[in-house]
């Protein structure tokens, strides 16, 4: 199985953002994880297209991004415009789930879900054949740092059951509270796609951390 390291900006320095996505570029980062977040559907306010647009040629990396917004379907033209390879939201956040998961699609991304902590499996019901990835969020959105929640490992590993199933190749993601000691516990439960924020930028050599995260998958 690919393994994918996604640090999230979130935790970088936002005064130095270009030279931090250019830092986990060169630490060996798969993705840059972009958190973005409305003071409305989250309690927390971030970044939006123009960020993404300036950070696009920073680095080679797909940039992967994380919808915290509602409404979301008229900001993702903008993303797609802003350089996004991956686009994903939360269903809650979404008047029509088939629908933002088409928009997504005609502006050229990849799509995917968002599952909070509580929000159940059946929104994949109708939906998993056509997303590129499903995303499950392992703390509460809003912020950087939070303690990872054991109860989404079983719910990992029946997504992992379902992607099988369909025997396509769709990315499964966790995000929130990943760090070098919980990853592989994340990884055995089905998770191919990793974000780390706090883990990475709060360390002082990402490329120690990232390979210390890799390692981890590796002896499994
Ligand atoms: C939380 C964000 C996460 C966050 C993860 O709403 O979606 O991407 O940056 O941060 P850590 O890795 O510190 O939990
Ligand atoms: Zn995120």
């Amino acid at each position: 199985m690919a393994f994918r390291i996604a640090p999230s900006i979130l935790s970088a320095d936002f005064a130095r953002l270009g030279e931090e996505v250019r830092a986990v570029a060169a630490a060996g980062a798969d993705l840059v994880h972009f958190d973005v977040m409305d003071n409305h559907y989250v309690p927390n306010l971030t970044v939006g297209p123009l960020v993404c647009a300036a950070l696009k040629p920073i680095s080679k990396l797909p940039l992967d991004v994380h919808l915290m917004v509602r409404p979301v379907d008229r900001i993702i033209p903008d993303f797609a415009k802003a350089g996004a390879s991956i686009i994903s939201f939360h269903p809650e956040a979404s008047e029509h789930v088939d629908r933002t998961i088409g928009l997504i699609k005609e502006n050229g991304c990849k799509a995917g879900l968002v599952l909070n902590p509580a929000t159940p499996l059946s929104f994949l019901d109708h939906t998993l054949e056509k997303l590129d990835l499903v995303l499950l969020m392992s703390v509460n959105p809003g912020f950087g740092g939070q303690q990872f929640i054991p109860s989404v490992l079983p719910k990992i590993a029946e997504v992992r059951k379902r992607i099988d199933k369909l025997g396509r190749d769709i990315w499964l993601e966790v995000d929130g509270g990943i760090k070098t000691d919980n990853i592989a516990e994340v990884a055995k439960a089905g998770a191919d796609t990793f974000v780390a924020g706090s883990a990475i930028f709060g360390s002082k050599d990402y490329a120690a951390t990232i390979q210390q995260m890799r390692a981890k998958l590796g002896v499994l």
